[in-house]
């Protein structure tokens, strides 16, 4: 059997990583990288770190607006497409490169399989709730992380279709956590362990709007301790328009991490101010609490637990949440048990058509 995964987007290749080792020796796996990410930290760097086979396709996309983007992914996947024929097209999450790969495989009649099917932010200005929602309702098995996912896939009527296989995010997240802190578990830039916060901002309700982007700089930057800020290139981009200075108060400015480094920094941390949504699972699933500059989550298994704390409209709260952030112990495993990946490939071998 062939599958064929198309990842573009920096989550995406983490997610890939258990997925690209359970499937060998099991299945043939194609793997075509979109090139919607390029730069080396934010791309090749993953492929190195977790060790992902190169891509055997990249179709070097590069950045764009969402039409000419999508638009130009769709024509390129097309003849990979066809020259592969795949059992199975996987996508993953919800990025520009997820709903692409979902509209040239539907149109092609080949079995689309989702990868983190089901999470629902119900914020219609966000970009990625438009795909995972249009990629859920085009795909012909979605593979969810969680029940919560399995409920909105339900109420949305795809019951028959949906599987809840676990988050793959969890089973690379502990793999890499057990290696990186073995190796060197030291706290980066000089920071010490338990006294610093990281923070990532890349969404662009957060970083196009320049009141709101000053406002969230100047809380990480009047925090209690050091705020190791990895600054995503939308980020900095917007940062030099608006002339919104990073480089202040607390603020530790450094370029977005290697995965173990980031799995290394979140752990040694005091707490985490992120926008992004694998970030907040990571802070939970690693126990460090987490601030979340959005006004809602994907992952509310997180808020629930008391783990993350929504800051939206109010984010000159940001100070208050983080600072106050005491969350209770907790054992529950909302996000699985580390083994999804495994489940994944049993149910595209057990669902292929015609098997
Ligand atoms: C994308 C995903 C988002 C995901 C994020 C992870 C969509 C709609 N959004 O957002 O869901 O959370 O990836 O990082 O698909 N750039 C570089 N180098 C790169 C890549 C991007 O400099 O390697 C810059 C370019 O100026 C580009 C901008 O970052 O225009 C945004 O990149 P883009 O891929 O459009 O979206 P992200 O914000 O990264």
């Amino acid at each position: 059997m062939r599958v064929l995964s198309v990842v573009g987007a920096r989550p995406q290749f983490v997610k890939l990583a258990p997925i690209s080792s359970a499937m060998a020796g099991r299945v043939d796996h194609v793997v075509v990288h979109t090139g919607q990410h390029y730069d080396e930290l934010m791309s090749d760097v993953f492929f190195r770190d977790l060790g992902i086979p190169a891509p055997d396709v990249n179709l070097a996309v590069g950045s764009g607006k969402h039409g000419a983007q999508t638009g130009a992914m769709l024509a390129g996947l097309e003849p990979v497409f066809e020259e592969y024929r795949p059992d199975w097209v996987l996508v993953y999450g919800d990025t520009n490169s997820t709903i692409a790969a979902a509209l040239a495989a539907v149109k092609l009649h080949l079995p689309l399989a989702h990868l983190e099917s089901g999470l629902r932010s119900f914020n219609r200005r966000m970009p990625e709730e438009h795909n995972r929602v249009l990629t859920d309702h085009a795909a012909d098995l979605l593979l969810a992380p969680t029940e919560v996912a399995m409920k909105h896939l339900a109420d949305e009527g795809l019951a028959d279709r949906s599987v809840l296989v676990g988050d793959v995010m969890t089973d690379v997240l502990f793999r890499v956590r057990d290696s990186a802190l073995a190796e060197n578990p030291a706290a980066p830039h000089g920071l010490t362990a338990g006294e610093y916060y990281v923070a990532t901002i890349h969404r662009p309700d957060n970083t196009d709007d320049a009141p709101r982007l000053e406002r969230i700089v100047a809380g990480l930057a009047a925090l209690d301790r050091p705020v190791l800020l990895l600054a995503h290139p939308r980020l900095v981009a917007a940062a030099a328009n608006a002339g919104v200075s990073l480089d202040r108060g607390s603020i530790v400015l450094t370029s977005p991490l290697a995965y173990p480094d980031l799995v290394r920094a979140v752990s040694g941390s005091r707490g985490v101010v992120t926008d992004s949504g694998g970030l907040q699972k990571e802070a939970f699933l690693l126990r460090v609490p987490c601030t979340t500059v959005r006004p809602e989550t994907e992952w509310v298994e997180t808020v629930e637990l008391g783990w993350n704390v929504l800051v939206g409209a109010d984010v000159d709260r940001l100070a208050e949440a983080v600072e106050r952030a005491r969350p209770l112990d907790t054992d529950a495993a909302p996000y699985g048990d580390g083994s999804a990946a495994e489940r994944v490939v049993d149910v595209l071998i057990e669902r292929a058509i015609g098997s």
